[in-house]
């Protein structure tokens, strides 16, 4: 993504900036004095390293009360979030939500009861059990499995509100652990990784369970490049659990369904064109505190390069048997390929809080 912030490196102004930051942020700073201290330090060191880089120190600072300011505006009723919904069976509808800020929350409604891939934030989970009951589809008390593809919290941030544990990826739970998302992926950045983490964690509002289930490290079989490490099922459908190569961050998960033709890609491949320009703008906060949200961008375009590849060839094959393929990324709109490009898969719909909660009080 690109970098859209100023290039001055002018600390005029900085003192006041980090005072300001530090009112909007107070509910979210550590209680400590001591570990105030050493966040501030760190912070502030990161502001150094960025301005290095060509990032403006206060508009970093910005970065981070607009991360505040935006998840905020849509807690309760001024939450919105675009959707899909997809009859994959006569019995299974699979529903994936365009979240205000951060990943998708994808659904799978089933007569057995639903799977969760991928939370949201923390801070939008009781925003997402109205919007799922508001829209016909129950509460989460019915929610039987939850995958986790990987350890950005807008991906698992909410896991610990489910009842069923995780299924996540060891280093997921290692990355989680260590509160930082730079944790196996040694690239230099390794501050900026951390307190970009400890930001995003805490004003995202995290909450992870103390036990998660763990997948499979060993490949039992591969699927191009990425090794398949276990298998999910659940109401009948089969999905391959592939390893990512660790591009975007270590022990990324990435499942395939090759019956019914669904690919989710998570971070590892994302639609950008089918995002709202809010949401691109939101996703490059990440970029800018840390530079890049790939911990390794060399591999990060290798992996793209293979899910593209392998995209045509599963799509090639369902052709063949009269399916097609869906593609589900992190972010952005569930597409499916059309004459070699991304076309979102029927109407992407919006749902407002303020719809319903006008219903309820009439
Ligand atoms: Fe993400």
């Amino acid at each position: 993504m690109t970098e859209t912030s100023p290039t001055t490196t002018d600390t005029k102004g900085l003192p006041e900036k980090l005072e300001s930051l530090k009112e909007a942020a107070a509910k979210y700073l550590p209680e400590s004095k001591e570990e105030l201290a050493v966040f501030i330090r760190e912070l502030k060191e990161c502001i150094r390293i960025r301005a290095a880089e060509g990032i403006n120190p206060s508009a970093y600072l910005d970065l981070i009360k607009g991360i505040i300011e935006h998840l905020s505006a849509y807690i309760g009723i001024n939450f919105v979030s675009d959707y899909q919904k997809i009859e994959i069976t006569d019995t299974i509808t699979f529903y994936s939500f365009q979240l205000p800020g951060g990943g998708n929350l994808n659904i799978f409604d089933t007569p057995e009861g639903k799977l969760v891939l991928d939370t949201g934030y923390g801070c939008f989970f009781e925003d997402c059990q109205e919007m799922t009951d508001n829209l016909g589809l129950g509460d989460f008390s019915d929610v039987k499995k939850v995958i986790c593809t990987h350890a950005d919290v807008d991906h698992c941030g909410a896991a610990g509100y489910f009842e069923a544990l995780p299924l996540m990826h060891q280093v997921t739970k290692a990355i989680l652990d260590a509160g930082t998302r730079g944790y196996g992926s040694p690239n230099g950045k390794e501050l900026l990784e951390k307190v970009y983490t400890i930001v995003i964690n805490t004003i995202s509002g995290l909450k992870m369970p103390d036990s998660v289930i763990l997948t499979g490290t060993e490949p039992l079989a591969h699927r191009g490049l990425f090794p398949v490490i276990g298998y999910v099922t659940f109401s009948g459908m089969n999905f391959e659990i592939w390893e990512s190569l660790g591009g975007h961050i270590a022990g990324q998960l990435l499942l395939f369904e090759p019956d019914l033709g669904i690919l989710f890609t998570s971070d590892a491949f994302i639609n950008f064109k089918t995002l709202s320009k809010e949401r691109a703008s939101y996703c490059s906060i990440a970029d800018s505190m840390i530079g890049s949200v790939n911990v390794n961008s060399e591999t990060a375009r290798t992996e793209r390069q293979e899910l593209v590849r392998l995209a045509a060839e599963f799509e090639k094959e369902l052709r063949e048997k009269g399916k097609e393929l869906l593609i589900c990324c992190g972010h952005g709109a569930v597409c499916r390929l059309e004459g070699g490009n991304l076309v979102p898969a029927g109407e992407i719909l919006r749902y407002r809080a303020s719809d319903f909660r006008d219903k309820k009080e009439q």
